[in-house]
């Protein structure tokens, strides 16, 4: 199936499965803003859990913070995304539809990256196990190349991102001959910077209203806040404060489902470090991220690192953590060594002093930072697309049939465990109730009596469930059930006492911790 096929089936089963809903739906929906379901809060949360005791709970010197969305709006001033948080935009005058001029750049570059993969697809079946694919990229006239336009493309979109060229930027597109995927058409307007935080006003407008802003990163808040956390906590740097909140950017091209959306979630880390430590930690935070995301099991293939070609105006490094989702190889996480840039600010614009005085060097200094960046709603993404399997299986009258499963690591799930009675009748639905009773403390169950055995199967291997208990007679005489596994479909007969200490063992977040 292609990519594209597999795409559009997995944001149907989001919707018709309960994790996904478009926002205002009723009302034809608001775009690039989406709502979580019963399913897709549960998965959200313990992704957020994943997150938040890998940084607060394992790591002593990382401690939490939530701050207000509202800040003062001059911080928005001092961290410079007034002035520079902008995106280049381009309209296609035909179809009066608005693109990012980087975007069009990069889809052009992606597809001459396209072409290379299909050559050496192409030479591997035709060459088969002899195949050598790095020599058929070094060697390969076709695909010397398009490397060769790769090549130059880059050089020329990196400088004109780095000049801050606009002009430059629509030329490209122009030489490039991009057209508009609408109209079909090359009549383009000149490239226009555009901000991309919503703003809104505080206080009556008698007294006089103050605009604010939402905020487009949750950084700022830990930044504002680092002296009452580093005095409060008694903290000694290096220490690092985690947050995880609502974001929101007024993005123009959101597309991709929940990839890019206006109104997100952000799990951050501010990590603050001496001055001249921070590529040291810069390395180790990359290496200890990669580590968490590699953990969920999705192979190692999947993942790569992403120097930056530009920096942000804030960093001296940069790199993202990419996942190969099913449109191409795209951003989850980013990784900046923000120097003493947002802390200096601070201080400049605030007029306080925003100093650590360090007793090992016997002096003060603007902390450096070292932050980790990652989008809850990406990495929902991310993971509902590594997990979303279709297989054909075996039907319960032998016959050939398909399963849609989510193949989630059972400490996500959002639903750790399912309860079947065999039939309603003959006692068996109020020994399935007492076995929730008994386990709804330690995990989020179940119950479901409706339709077939496998039936009910199929449903919690759509939501991703990893056991399935069901009770039959058997179970009255001798205090035993089925278990159910929702990988390999295999059942064991298990006593209703261990049912606890098996599933705790394989839902338990420190199964994703041991391997960190
Ligand atoms: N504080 C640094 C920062 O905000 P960023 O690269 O702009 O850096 C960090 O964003 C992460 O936030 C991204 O890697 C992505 O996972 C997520 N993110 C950014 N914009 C997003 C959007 N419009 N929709 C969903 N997630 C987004």
């Amino acid at each position: 199936m292609a990519q594209e096929d597999v795409f559009k089936k997995l944001v149907a089963h989001c919707k018709e499965y309960g994790f996904v809903f478009q926002s205002s739906e009723i009302y034809d929906g608001l775009g690039a803003v989406y709502d979580y379901g019963q399913n897709g809060v549960e998965l959200k949360n313990n992704i957020k859990k994943y997150w938040w005791d890998s940084m607060v709970l394992l790591n002593e010197n990382v401690v939490g913070l939530d701050s207000a969305i509202f800040m003062h709006p001059t911080i928005w001033k001092a961290s410079g995304h007034v002035d520079a948080f902008n995106d280049p935009l381009i309209d296609n005058k035909d179809s009066k539809k608005r693109y990012r001029a980087d975007v069009l750049i990069e889809e052009q570059l992606a597809k001459y990256e396209d072409k290379i993969e299909k050559e050496i697809e192409k030479a591997h079946k035709r060459f088969g196990d002899s195949f050598d694919p790095k020599q058929f990229r070094e060697t390969n006239a076709r695909v010397l190349e398009y490397q060769a336009k790769w090549d130059e493309l880059q050089a020329r979109f990196v400088k004109a991102l780095n000049d801050s060229n606009l002009d430059e930027l629509k030329q490209i597109i122009i030489d490039q001959e991009i057209v508009c995927p609408v109209s079909g058409t090359r009549n383009w307007t000149d490239v226009r910077q555009f901000n991309l935080m919503f703003s809104t006003e505080m206080g009556s407008t008698v007294d006089g209203a103050l605009k604010i802003f939402l905020r487009p990163e949750t950084a700022q808040g830990i930044f504002v806040n680092y002296l009452n956390v580093q005095k409060t906590g008694r903290m000694k740097i290096p220490f690092g404060i985690a947050q995880i909140g609502k974001a929101f950017r007024n993005e123009i091209v959101a597309r991709q489902f929940i990839f890019r959306m206006r109104e997100f979630e952000q799990m951050e880390l501010q990590f603050f470090v001496r001055p001249g430590s921070e590529l040291e930690w810069f390395q180790k935070w990359k290496q200890t991220r990669m580590n968490w995301h590699q953990a969920l099991g999705f192979g190692q293939e999947n993942y790569r690192f992403h120097e930056h070609d530009k920096l942000a105006h804030y960093a001296n490094a940069a790199v993202d953590i990419e996942y190969r989702f099913p449109f191409g190889f795209k951003e989850v996480e980013g990784i900046h060594s923000r120097t003493d840039f947002d802390l200096s600010q601070h201080q400049k614009f605030s007029g306080k002093k925003i100093t650590y005085f360090d007793p090992g060097l016997n002096e003060s200094y603007v902390p450096f930072v070292v932050e980790t960046s990652i989008g809850v709603d990406r990495m929902f993404l991310q993971i509902m697309a590594a997990s979303y399997y279709e297989e054909e299986i075996l039907g319960e009258d032998g016959k050939k049939d398909m399963r849609v499963v989510l193949r989630i690591p059972a400490p996500l799930t959002p639903v750790k465990l399912a309860v079947l009675p065999l039939m309603k009748k003959d006692g068996l639905a109020e020994k399935a109730r007492e076995i929730i009773d008994d386990l709804k403390f330690d995990f989020n169950c179940q119950y479901d009596e409706k339709d077939s055995i496998g039936k009910r199967y199929r449903r919690q291997d759509a939501i991703g469930t990893p056991f399935c208990v069901t009770v039959d007679h058997i179970t009255l005489e001798d205090e035993t059930v089925t278990i159910r596994y929702r990988d390999t479909m295999l059942q064991d007969r298990v006593r209703i006492c261990d049912l606890k200490s098996l599933i705790s063992s394989e839902v338990s977040m420190k199964k994703l911790f041991a391997k960190l």
